[in-house]
């Protein structure tokens, strides 16, 4: 939560903070700032979007600078907790993603040390404490601070007169972009992509001494050289392309993101590790739970392979016995309990792997091994095509672990996807758009994609939304079938469709409406529910694909319908970076 960016060089650093700022909205968006070191250290910051209250920035000068989108923890959104936070003079400047943890102990000693604070925020003890040891050396003052810390951090800090911003991570992530006379720090890759490919990701525990066109990374005191690596995204993947959301885009874009991600393979350590494995446990949270959860129901009756799926968050509580290899799944690779997840799996001597879209970020410093996504850089706040690039490289895992049985159907599931994105789904959405309740089920590889289908439902469009294996429903929620509740069921062809057909007409006697998405030229289920959306006659593994992007957009349209800020739900960020 929460997105950082620095800049110092030879441009006007406000306009770079700005545009950086709105790349990185995704992560936070409740309120902005930035900070520029002129003739003083000048600030602006403010409640709400970047794009309400950008013109404040005006006026704003010097070529260094640092700037924050902020999800808040601590303290509500408003213009005070904003950052940047400063010191009580006004001479230090800093912005931090993350959480400090011990902030309460340290206020209460730099308050009685005379110190002042105008924010509720855990950020304005390190301006505080930069202050007290600050005599012109922000480096030192900066490393003289951290270790007072307890929590996570990516920090940036910048003070008056000094052509100079001092960078330190620990558990949040941080990327230094290199350009040519100038650096760029950001909590990702995506406000660099404008102005460089060459990219280096900091370590936990590292600092970094930025000045114009030179940098210098410590660690543990000592200078050490971290690896210049270049980006594979451009600058292009992260604009709207003419659509009229991010999230459109993004889902129109999953027929080649599905592609690309097949497409690029399986190396071999990732093979060996998978061919290996004699019991596999994945752990994610959100979307990519769900992902991991159709891996389940995919993996175990075609490979014949034990799976067991856990929430990031539950399992550091509640750790399972594990054997066999741990796969952590993210998005981001940067959410907090996943990555939490992962490392105890680590520490239990599990093989791990990262299945991320993100090239550098902390899951791929954890595990063992990447297997990377090729869904380029996710804008909108729900995910959709990083849903579908997961489930390819999962997908790709079971058809190694079947001995590539599912060569052909995965190199052309990408067509059925691109057939189902012109599907009319206009009558679905007038229904779901008018009731308070929607119920999503499915059995087998269908539950998750059911439980995916609420998520984004509810997330994108507030109305509430149930994902239910079908035959749950009649265990309690049945109570709640009224004429005015819909039920989006999905049911294709294979052993669940007789018992998917009898419960939708248990559905139909409560007066349920019932949305079907069964396989084109279904007939018989087409006469029993009230709407039918005809999804390709493909195999299990496509159908898997083609409905899950069927509910995307039945959300997406509902969203819309309703006027919802499609990209930017309310009080939700994209990557969960804490607790
Ligand atoms: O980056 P991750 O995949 O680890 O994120 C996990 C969840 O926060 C994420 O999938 C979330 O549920 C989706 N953005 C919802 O659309």
């Amino acid at each position: 939560m929460c997105g950082i960016v620095g800049y110092i060089g030879r441009r006007d650093a406000t306009p770079v903070l700005i545009q950086g700022l709105k790349r990185l909205e995704y992560r936070g968006y409740d309120s902005f700032g930035i900070a520029t070191v002129g003739s003083a250290i000048e600030v602006y910051k403010k409640n709400g979007r970047i794009s309400d209250g950008e013109a404040g920035v005006v006026g704003l000068r010097g070529c260094t600078g640092i700037g924050h989108t902020r999800w808040a923890t601590h303290g509500e959104p408003s213009d005070l907790n904003a950052h940047p936070h400063t010191d009580c003079s006004g001479r230090i400047a800093v912005v931090h993603n993350g959480v400090i943890e011990n902030y309460g102990e340290l206020k209460r000693q730099l308050a009685g040390r005379g110190h002042t604070f105008r924010s509720e925020t855990d950020t304005e003890v390190i301006a505080h404490l930069i202050e007290e040891h600050y005599d012109g050396d922000l480096l030192a003052a900066v490393n003289a601070t951290l270790p007072l810390l307890r929590g996570s951090y990516a920090v940036l800090a910048i003070a008056e007169d000094t052509p100079q911003i001092v960078a330190a991570r620990d558990a949040s992530p941080l990327v230094l972009g290199v350009g040519d006379a100038e650096i760029f720090a950001a909590s990702d890759m995506t406000p660099l992509l404008e102005y460089t490919e060459r990219v280096i990701f900091l370590e936990d525990g590292d600092v970094a001494d930025l000045a114009p066109g030179r940098y210098t990374v410590y660690h543990g005191g000592q200078t050490v050289e971290r690896p210049i690596e270049l980006i594979n995204w451009c600058v292009e993947d992260t604009r709207k392309g003419g659509f009229a959301h991010y999230m459109l885009k993004e889902i129109y874009e999953q027929p080649q993101s599905f592609y690309e991600t097949i497409r690029a393979g399986i190396d071999e350590h990732v093979r060996q590790m998978v061919m290996e494995a004699d019991e596999i446990t994945l752990v994610a949270c959100g979307t990519s739970y769900h992902t991991a959860l159709a891996f389940k129901y995919l993996a175990e009756p075609l490979c014949n392979i034990p799976v067991r799926v856990e929430m990031g968050s539950e399992f550091k509580y509640f750790t399972p016995p594990l054997r066999g290899l741990a796969i952590a799944v993210s998005q981001s690779g940067e959410t907090a309990d996943t990555i939490a997840a992962l490392k105890m799996a680590k520490a239990r001597n599990c093989p791990t792997l990262a299945i991320t879209n993100m090239q550098g970020s902390t899951v791929t410093r954890v595990a063992d091994e990447t297997l990377l996504m090729r869904a380029g850089p996710e804008i909108g706040v729900a995910a959709t095509k990083s849903y579908t690039a997961q489930l390819a490289a999962l997908m790709e895992i079971v058809n190694l672990r079947c001995e590539g049985a599912f060569d052909d159907v995965l190199s052309h599931a990408h067509l059925a996807i691109g057939d189902v994105l012109l599907q009319d789904i206009n009558e679905a959405v007038a229904l779901c758009s008018k009731a308070e309740h929607v119920f999503f089920v499915g059995r087998g590889a269908f539950y998750p994609v059911s439980m995916e289908g609420a998520l984004k439902m509810k997330e994108i469009s507030y109305v509430h939304a149930e994902g239910y294996a079908a035959g749950e429903l009649k265990h309690g929620p049945f109570a709640l079938l009224t004429p005015e509740t819909p039920v989006v069921a999905v049911c294709t062809p294979g052993p669940t469709y007789g018992v998917m057909a009898s419960n939708i007409k248990e559905m139909k006697a409560r007066k349920a409406p019932v949305i079907a998405l069964g396989v084109a030229g279904d007939t018989e289920l087409a006469e029993i529910v009230d709407i039918f959306i005809p999804i390709p006659n493909t195999h299990l593994l496509v159908q898997v694909l083609t409905a899950s992007v069927v509910l995307q957009l039945l959300a997406y349209h509902t969203a819309c319908a309703l006027q919802r800020d499609v990209d930017k739900p309310r009080n939700l960020a994209k990557s969960v970076t804490v607790e």
